[in-house]
């Protein structure tokens, strides 16, 4: 068997330790004589299983009592929907637009109430994040979205933005669990979980209990938050294996050291790729240092004529899923916390090969 070095932005690497356990347990979980996919959501091995998961959560990102934690289904796409229907009733809501997943964010919230875009980074074709000082905040709001990373600009917030008294929401998907944050900033946070968390299926919510009480119109059943903390996220069949495998993933980053030990190794792998990126003539990153993400480096070549034999070679030396999204095109390097330091050296090195070779 071979594994690649993955740096597929998602659904994306997963912790081999966590793989290899899940093996181990896969035909007969914890001596019930079946897989934790075959039994009940309600029996004793399962919600043992899900307790444990969000207590790990909760440890981990040290979450406040008075926030609930859902494990969901329908991606972050589906709380696209869910956080106008859960919190705007119709009232305005404020919206940043930093690339393509806010775009989506904005275009499902219009939907179903007016959106007021505060401020974006459209006319510099994404690569940068608007100066907080420019935002043109309804105090009146419902909400503020915000994107912190934006998977496929390789975008980031350096930091929480300061929005007043208006609830913060935001989509964490391919930022969640790579730092500490402070959640009691949030009004919501929430992410899809194939990237940091576990496999695709599951999407985790973070709701501050008090918005769980707004008014609200009609909501499906399966996006209505209120119902589903009511219900332990059990209003319906939650997506088992998924939330298993992200509680292994849970307790394989607690092992780790926890957020602060991600983050030191996330940050240090970032910074050697975008070194080596910047010290290059023949690839180049088009993001603001300052808003360069940890998750996601994209990069382009000098001629992208050479982009097919970049990819090729890559394949052919381990290193797999670098092709950029279709919509921009070029490379992107995902380095989730499951992709190791020495893929990143292994990556800055054969970059530098091909530099040598082709430049
Ligand atoms: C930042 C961000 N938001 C939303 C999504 C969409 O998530 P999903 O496919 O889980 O609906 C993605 C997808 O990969 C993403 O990276």
């Amino acid at each position: 068997m071979t594994r690649v070095m993955n740096f597929s932005a998602g659904p994306a690497a997963l912790p081999q330790a966590v793989l290899e356990r899940a093996r181990d347990e896969l035909l007969d979980f914890r001596g019930s004589g079946m897989s934790v996919m075959e039994m009940s959501h309600r029996g004793k091995p399962f919600m043992a299983v899900a307790e444990k998961a969000e207590h790990d959560l909760r440890k981990l990102m040290n979450i406040p009592e008075d926030y609930s934690v859902l494990f969901l289904q329908g991606g972050a796409t589906g709380q696209f929907a869910a956080i106008p229907m859960n919190l705007a009733n119709g009232q305005g809501m404020d919206y940043v637009d930093t690339g393509a997943w806010s775009g989506k964010a904005i275009k499902e919230a219009q939907k179903y109430g007016p959106v007021n875009i505060v401020a974006s980074s459209q006319a510099s074709g994404y690569d940068s994040i608007p100066d907080r000082a420019t935002w043109n905040l309804d105090p009146n709001a419902a909400f503020v979205h915000y994107t912190p990373n934006e998977t496929i600009g390789g975008v980031e917030f350096p930091d929480i933005p300061e929005v007043g008294d208006v609830p913060l929401v935001a989509d964490m998907s391919s930022t969640i669990l790579s730092r500490p944050i402070d959640v009691s900033k949030f009004g919501v946070i929430y992410a899809g979980a194939q990237k940091n968390i576990g496999p695709a299926g599951l999407t985790v919510v973070i709701v501050r209990n008090d918005l769980l009480k707004r008014e609200r119109g009609a909501v499906p059943a399966v996006l209505d938050w209120a119902l589903q903390a009511e219900n332990d996220s059990m209003y319906n069949t939650p997506p088992t294996f998924g939330w298993y495998l992200a509680g292994l993933v849970f307790e394989w980053l607690l092992d780790q050291g926890g957020l602060e030990a991600m983050a030191e190794v996330n940050q240090r792998k970032a910074t050697k790729l975008y070194q080596y990126i910047d010290n290059s003539a023949f690839y180049r990153n088009p993001v603001e240092p300052s808003a360069r993400s940890w998750m996601n480096v994209p990069f382009i070549l000098a001629d992208d004529a050479l982009d097919g034999t970049f990819l090729n070679e890559a394949d052919a030396a381990g290193l797999s899923s670098l092709k950029g999204h279709r919509s921009v095109g070029g490379m992107r390097a995902s380095i989730y916390n499951a992709v190791p330091e020495s893929a990143v050296d292994t990556l800055i090195e054969f970059m530098a090969d091909f530099e040598n070779r082709h430049a």
